[in-house]
């Protein structure tokens, strides 16, 4: 019986967390999202208005339970292992331009709609059925619509494909470019047993190539665009925001100092912590390819007297004394063996009291986040795993990361700003 009373309390759960937010949105005179194609592509709530915000979560996480009690466990997992053909209608959705060729107002009929995206697609012949099974497909995850009979219309999911760059390139970036990686991870995994190396990667193994990620990006300019525009997609949510890194960490209490903003690409975290914090300094390191006159980038003026663009490979001894190491969205991308040299090679420049401050990914305790959010971080650690071999951390790996680094650090903190997706993890160098 024990089931039948979680269905129940889930159903009375699902009906409470639906009020609250209700409630909210009607009060704002906001409405929710919906897949009208002018409806709302996300909820209006903003994580400040945190009762409102905490109930959407809870509410996702009911209906998701509620929704896999009701299919058992059984067609649950027939359904899992072959969802994976939702990437076939995506792929092949993103790939020959659809959003394109279907009006955004009206319908167009399948025999219409396949001649403009076979034209889109240089004359490729498609099919009127091939195209017509791969969007009844995709409509039963509410992309495109079919409101009348054999007539196609856009829905709000597949009106993103259309008009949000960003997305539409996550869209291109997970269906086409790691699709192949994907399917090759459990190959790699035994192709190269335990492998920590960021050339042993389901990437190197799938494309055939011995490229480390980002070199294998940049070979391929189409490819190294859609990924940037992904990780903007990605990295847009509120959770990412500059914010938190300026104020999820007490730079005040450093005091007049200078903080070395390691793999700081252009500096600009550097800048949005300068300009809150007057008595900072901050020197941005980067590879020399960010520091050429054609790549590098400009300091605001007002901060030119504070803030230093230079080149540092953080894999060599650090050269640069100064009271504060940070390093932001760096570590996570790199196997224990690499994040164990990079924080060895800042050793001759750490004197007793140094701060090394980490931004960068975090795992909760199993099971301590909400289902989205758990969701989504064994995810992105899935993902660390496919592309670069590296992985994202619990507190404890961060702490054990450092002690096998030299136990002359101390971790003295691993927290997440509230609303933030990043965490912070602060040592510091116990040695002289
Ligand atoms: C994911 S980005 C993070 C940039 C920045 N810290 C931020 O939070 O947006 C990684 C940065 O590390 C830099 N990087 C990669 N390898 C490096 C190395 N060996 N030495 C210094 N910087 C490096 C890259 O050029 C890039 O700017």
């Amino acid at each position: 019986m024990a089931s039948i009373e979680r269905m129940t309390a889930l159903a009375k759960e699902i009906s409470e967390k639906t009020a609250i937010v209700t409630d909210y949105l009607k009060a704002k005179g906001l409405d929710a999202p919906s897949f009208d194609v002018n409806g709302l592509d996300q909820f209006p709530i903003p994580p400040e208005d945190e009762v409102p915000f905490k109930a959407r979560l809870a509410l996702a996480a009911a209906t998701k339970e509620l929704y896999d009690i009701s299919v058992g466990p059984k067609e649950g997992l027939r359904n899992l292992a072959w969802d994976s053909a939702n990437s076939i209608s995506l792929h092949a959705i993103w790939e020959f331009k659809v959003a394109q060729a279907v009006p955004l107002e009206g319908t167009i009929s399948y025999q219409d709609l396949t001649a403009k995206v076979e034209a889109l697609n240089g004359g490729l012949p498609i099919g009127v059925l091939n195209l017509r099974r791969l969007l009844r497909h995709a409509m039963t995850t509410r992309i495109f619509c079919e409101p009348s009979k054999n007539q196609v219309a856009h829905s709000r999911v597949s009106r993103l494909l259309l008009e949000d760059e960003p997305l539409k390139n996550w869209v291109g970036f997970m269906c086409n470019d790691l699709w192949l990686p994907m399917a090759n991870v459990v190959n790699a995994m035994k192709k190269w047993p335990a492998s920590d190396e960021p050339t042993e990667t389901s990437v190197n193994l799938a494309y055939n190539q011995s490229l480390p990620w980002f070199d294998f990006l940049q070979q391929d300019t189409a490819l190294n665009n859609r990924y940037n525009l992904a990780m903007q997609a990605h990295g847009s949510a509120e959770g990412y925001s500059t914010d938190h890194v300026v104020n999820g960490y007490p730079w005040g209490d450093l005091g007049d100092a200078t903080v070395v903003d390691m793999g700081g690409n252009q500096g600009y975290i550097s800048f949005a912590i300068a300009e809150a914090f007057p008595n900072l300094k901050f020197i941005v390191q980067d590879q020399a390819g960010m520091r050429t006159p054609e790549t590098i980038g400009k300091v605001p003026d007002h901060l030119v007297e504070r803030v230093q663009l230079t080149t540092h490979d953080f894999f060599t001894p650090q050269t640069e004394v100064a009271e504060c190491y940070f390093m932001r969205m760096i570590l996570h991308g790199f196997s224990d063996k690499y994040c164990v040299r990079i924080l060895q090679a800042l050793v001759p420049a750490l004197r007793k009291g140094s701060r090394v401050v980490i931004n960068d990914g975090g795992l909760s305790e199993p099971g301590t986040a909400s289902y989205l959010e758990e969701r989504a971080m064994r995810t992105l650690d899935l993902f660390m795993q496919v592309t670069v071999n590296a992985r994202e951390r619990e507190a404890e790996d961060w702490a054990d990361l450092f002690a096998r680094a030299d136990p002359r650090y101390q971790v003295k903190r691993v927290w997440k700003p509230e609303k933030s997706v990043m965490w912070f993890i602060e040592a510091e160098w116990t040695g002289d």
